[in-house]
């Protein structure tokens, strides 16, 4: 599992875990992979390597250690990506874009390319690849990373056409996620930001860590190159309806002040987008 010393990669590395699963992290900084290690119980379940994702000479040594430790790579979670750079794409350095592509495009098909060579050519086993909503439809300031996660869901489904049947190859692409990588794009305005949100709330690494489960285990046997959208309906969009109104507007109609009196229906375009979603919960 790349890239899971903190947030989604740890939550995953956890999950894996309590369902039997000894796991190999990897991150660059080897004192928050030590500590990891611990959290995750110890030696006995997890195996910390430190390197960059996209480094050839960390990739190997990692699947080499996991054959030595745990003697088996049934299960490949391609979690780390970057974003080094915020803003409109046209002001986007070049080499940072290279190197967007470089951790969360070209590392992945290394990865996969070399635990298929070692492990799963012969023994089968499962991908699950970690994209984003961000390359499932456009936004402002994070537009070569969307791009990259684009690729990376594109790289999913033709991995699943090729290694099929003996390896299954999926991938996740959840929206804002409270993890250090987005506190960016929710800090000091969560509320406002989840409104958005028909669940109501931004992700956890656990959600995404459930998901990966799923798509990593049996029970998805028959499930290979899908991307599956974890974004507690985000992507549903605004559509047609009303703004919702707020739970304060209670307010009797100047038209029915009788004892049946109900609240005003919201009328649309006031706040120019329509911001209403389908409630989930009232
Ligand atoms: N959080 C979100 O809202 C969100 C939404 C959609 C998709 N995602 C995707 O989810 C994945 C994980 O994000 P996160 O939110 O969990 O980030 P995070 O909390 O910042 O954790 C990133 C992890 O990856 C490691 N890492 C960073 N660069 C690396 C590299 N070049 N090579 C190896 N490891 C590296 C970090 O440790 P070191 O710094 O020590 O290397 C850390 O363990 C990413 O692919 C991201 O694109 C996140």
């Amino acid at each position: 599992m790349t890239g899971a010393s903190r947030g989604i990669g740890l939550g995953v590395a956890h999950r894996l875990v309590a369902e039997g699963a000894k796991v190999t992290i990897t991150a660059r900084k080897r004192p928050a992979l030590e500590a990891a290690v611990e959290e995750l119980g110890g030696p006995d379940h997890a195996l910390a390597v430190d390197g960059s994702a996209d480094d050839a000479g960390h990739q190997l040594d990692t699947v080499r250690r996991t054959l030595e430790t745990f003697g088996r790579v049934d299960v490949l979670v391609n979690n780390s990506g970057i974003n080094p750079a915020y803003g409109p794409m046209l002001d986007l350095d070049s080499g940072a874009a290279r190197k967007i592509l470089e951790v969360n495009l070209l590392a992945v098909l290394d990865w996969v390319r070399l635990v298929h060579r070692h492990w799963m050519a012969e023994n089968g086993g499962a991908v699950v690849n970690v994209a984003s909503l961000a390359g499932v439809r456009p936004a402002r300031g994070i537009g070569f990373y969307g791009s990259s996660k684009a690729a990376l869901m594109h790289l999913t489904s033709q991995l699943a056409l090729e290694l099929g049947p003996k390896v299954r190859v999926n991938a996740v692409a959840p929206a804002v996620v409270r993890t250090r990588f987005a506190a960016m794009l929710y800090e000091g305005r969560e509320a406002a930001v989840t409104e958005d949100y028909p669940l109501g709330r931004l992700g956890e690494p656990a959600d995404v860590a459930a998901a990966a489960a799923f798509l990593a285990s049996a029970d998805a046997a028959w499930v290979t190159g899908q991307t599956l959208i974890l974004d507690g309906g985000l992507s549903l969009g605004a559509g047609v309806l009303p703004p919702r109104p707020a739970p304060q507007a209670a307010v009797r109609s100047p038209r029915c002040r009788g004892r049946n009196a109900v609240s005003p229906r919201p009328r649309p375009g006031l706040q120019g987008r329509a911001r209403g979603r389908p409630s989930a919960g009232g």
